[in-house]
C-alpha cells in the first residue's frame, strides 16, 4: 500500500525525548481544573486562550505556560494531564516517552513535591498497565532561578527517586548559561541521574559547549543554533550527541520565520544524532506526529530521513541496550511493511556503525 510520506513519518514507530507535561495541558483541561480548584484564570475562555498563545520569543511563551499551570494543585491534577498526554503519545505511535516536568513551578505556589511526582508517576503506571506504554520522568531545574533553589530542589527529589531517571534545565535561556549550575549538575551525576539540558534554542553555540563540558549533558534539548560553529558541529556529529529538536516550537517561537527555513535538513546532513519532538504540544499547534507531518511536508526530506529520525529516536532514548533494539525491529518491521519507492536504499546509522 503507497502513503505519502507526512503520513508515513507520522504514523512510524518513534520515541518522544523532549516533551514538557506542563506543556500538554490543553486549554479545555486548563479551564476544567481552574473550575474544580476554584482558581480565576486571566482569560475568559477557551478561544480567548488559545486567541493568546501568539508568542513574539521564548519569554513571551514562558509567561503564559508559568500562568496556565497555576490550575494544578491536586495528585489527581498531575494525574489527569500525564494520563491525556500519554493517550495522546498512544495515538502517534509513541513507544516510548522521555517526559519532562517542572518541580520549581509547583512547590513555589505550595505544592508538595510528592503531590506532583505521585501523580505523574501512577499515570504512568496505569499507561504500562492499560498497553504496554514505556515512559520515564525528567526533572527539570529552572534556569531563572538560582542554584541553590535547584539543589532545594533535589533535595525534596531524593525520596521520589525511583520515579526519576534524569535531570535536565529549562526555562529562559538568554542570560543564564548552564554554568550557573554546575555544582548541582556534578552532584546529580554523582546519584546517577542522567543529564540533559535546553541549550542552542535561542542560546549561542557557546551555551551548547558549556552544557557538554561543563554539566557533560548526554543529550541536547534543542541545539539548533548549534550550526553556527563548525567545530562544535563535528564534536556533536563525531560523539554521536542527541539533539532534540522540535520544529512547530522553534516556528512558534520564532526562532525560525517558518517551517521552510529550518535547519532540520541541514543539521541531518551535518551527520547530526537529530531527534524530532513536540516540546510543548498544547502551546505550538500540534503532538510529535504533526512535527513530523509538518517537517516532511515543508522540508526537503526522504523516506531514508524518516527512518533515520525513527532509529534516531530510540537510540538516543535513555533505554537498556536490548529493549533498544526491539524498539528499532518495529521501526524496521513498520517500514518493510510498507511499499516505498526507495525502500532498498534505507539506511540507519548506528551508535555502531552504518547498518541497513
Ligand atoms: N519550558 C517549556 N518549554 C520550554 C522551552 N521550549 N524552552 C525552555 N524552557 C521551556
Ligand atoms: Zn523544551
Amino acid at each position: 500500500m503507497m502513503t505519502t510520506l507526512p503520513e508515513l513519518a507520522r504514523r512510524m514507530p518513534k520515541a518522544e525525548l523532549h516533551l514538557h507535561l506542563e506543556g500538554t495541558l490543553e486549554p479545555e483541561l486548563m479551564f476544567a481544573l481552574a473550575a474544580r480548584n476554584g482558581i480565576a484564570l486571566a482569560w475568559d475562555s477557551v478561544e480567548a486562550v488559545r486567541q493568546a498563545y501568539a508568542f513574539d520569543d521564548l519569554q513571551s511563551f514562558l509567561d503564559i505556560y508559568y500562568a496556565g499551570a497555576s490550575v494544578l494543585l491536586t495528585e489527581q491534577d498531575f494525574y489527569d494531564m500525564t494520563w491525556a498526554y500519554l493517550l495522546r503519545a498512544r495515538a502517534g505511535n509513541v513507544l516510548h516517552a522521555e517526559m519532562f516536568f517542572d518541580p520549581q513551578t509547583h512547590t513555589a505556589r505550595g505544592v508538595a513535591f510528592a503531590t506532583v511526582v505521585e501523580g505523574i508517576g501512577r499515570a504512568q503506571d496505569d499507561a504500562e498497565a492499560a498497553w504496554g506504554m514505556s515512559s520515564a520522568l525528567i526533572m527539570c531545574f529552572l534556569r531563572h532561578l538560582s542554584e541553590d533553589d535547584a539543589f532545594a530542589t533535589l533535595e525534596l527529589a531524593m525520596p521520589h527517586r525511583r520515579r526519576i531517571i534524569g535531570v535536565g534545565l529549562d526555562s529562559s535561556e538568554r542570560g543564564h548559561p548552564p554554568e550557573k549550575f554546575a555544582r548541582v549538575f556534578a552532584r546529580c551525576r554523582e546519584l546517577g541521574l542522567r543529564l540533559v539540558a535546553h541549550a542552542g534554542e535561542e542560546g549561542p553555540p557557546a551555551y551548547i559547549w558549556s552544557a557538554l563540558d561543563v554539566l557533560r549533558v548526554e543529550r541536547i534539548d534543542h541545539g539548533v543554533r548549534c550550526l553556527e560553529d563548525a567545530a562544535l558541529v563535528r564534536h556533536l556529529a563525531a560523539q554521536r550527541i542527541p539533539l532534540t529538536v522540535c520544529p512547530l516550537s522553534n516556528i512558534k517561537l520564532r526562532v525560525f520565520p517558518g517551517m521552510a527555513s529550518h535547519n532540520l535538513r541541514r543539521m541531518l546532513d551535518a551527520d547530526l544524532a537529530v531527534t524530532l519532538n513536540s516540546d510543548d504540544p498544547a502551546y505550538f499547534g500540534g503532538y510529535i506526529e504533526d512535527n513530523f507531518a509538518a517537517a516532511f511536508e515543508e522540508l526537503p526530506l526522504d523516506a531514508s530521513h524518516a527512518y533515520q529520525l525513527a532509529c534516531n529516536s530510540f537510540d538516543a532514548a535513555f533505554l537498556p541496550a536490548e529493549v533498544k533494539a526491539r524498539f528499532r525491529a518495529e521501526v524496521a518491521v513498520f517500514f518493510a511493511g510498507h511499499m516505498w519507492p526507495d525502500r532498498d536504499h534505507l539506511i540507519c546509522r548506528t551508535p555502531e556503525g552504518i547498518a541497513s
